[in-house]
């Protein structure tokens, strides 16, 4: 039975009866309009704790002017039915004045990693993101948080705060859940028109032309042409970045790179941004 509660008093007192039965906790946080990927964000909490608490906030300190706080969707009922079906034993969804007293005058930076990529073309995002992510695991003291690998920056700005300021939490990233045709599962989806969407596609075949780049042991600059080639030939795209990167802080590899490293896209449909990204391995040369 989920227990969806909306202040922190109401929160702590629902940690409070888990943490008496001495109950090892997970947390999932959303901003709701969930999918199937923020779905199997909640099943693999439930396979590293007792318990699992989904969060449900939309955060206004992370979008900036101009984007789309006010017309992100939101469904808390509908979510709440998700959640519940998915497992999560404990829903916090609280109001913006539950979380913020005024506009905070002391936030969390995400440093270097707030300021490239997703930082650049959405400057202070990634801080917004770390200012509400450290007070919801405040608020929620859990063993273990687990983030989407689909936001990748996200999750390495969490890690790197989580280590830099000694937060008591183990990050778990989860894999990226993609609908049939490819397209990563985003919230932001379902802004996408018939046309726009199938311009999107773009963005898993960027993905796969970089990823087959480097398994054909391709350079670093080799499998960020084939992805930005990729995305440029779709008329309905504008590109945002292609970047190959260190997973840890989002910087460029050295063009001599070898092994392992993120490539991370961002283009825009119509007026939806999109991001995608995986893993890849270029090939040692003797390998070639
Ligand atoms: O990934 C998201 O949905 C948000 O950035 C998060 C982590 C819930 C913080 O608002």
């Amino acid at each position: 039975m989920t227990t969806l509660v909306q202040t922190r008093a109401a929160l702590a007192a629902a940690l409070a009866e888990g943490a008496a039965a001495g109950r090892s906790r997970a947390v999932v946080m959303t901003m709701g309009a969930l999918h199937a990927g923020h779905l199997s964000l909640v099943r693999l909490a439930s396979e590293h704790a007792d318990e699992v608490v989904a969060t449900v906030f939309v955060n206004p300190l992370q979008f900036g002017p101009g984007e789309d706080l006010d017309s992100y969707p939101r469904d808390l009922d509908g979510d709440v039915a998700l959640l519940t079906a998915a497992g999560a034993d404990l829903v916090f969804a609280p109001e913006v004045a539950e979380m913020y007293d005024g506009e905070p005058v002391v936030t969390v930076s995400a440093g270097s990693i707030g300021t490239i990529l997703e930082g650049a073309s959405r400057p202070g995002h990634l801080d917004g993101v770390l200012t509400v992510v450290l007070k919801l695991l405040h608020l929620t003291s859990p063993n273990v948080a687990v983030f989407g690998e689909k936001d990748a920056q996200q999750l390495m700005a969490v890690r790197q705060m989580v280590a830099d300021l000694d937060v008591p939490v183990q990050i778990v990233g989860a894999p990226i859940v993609r609908d049939e045709d490819g397209l990563a599962l985003s919230s932001r989806n379902a802004y996408l028109s018939a046309a726009e969407r199938a311009a999107a596609l773009a963005l898993p075949a960027a993905i796969a032309a970089g990823t087959a780049t480097a398994g054909r042991g391709g350079t670093a600059r080799g499998v960020v042409d084939a992805a930005r080639d990729r995305l440029s030939a779709s008329s309905g795209l504008l590109v945002d970045y292609v970047a190959l990167v260190d997973p840890r802080d989002a910087t460029d590899v050295p063009a001599d790179h070898r092994g392992p490293a993120l490539l991370a896209i961002a283009a825009r449909a119509g007026a939806t941004r999109l991001i995608d990204n995986a893993m890849v391995d270029i090939a040692p040369e003797e390998e070639r």
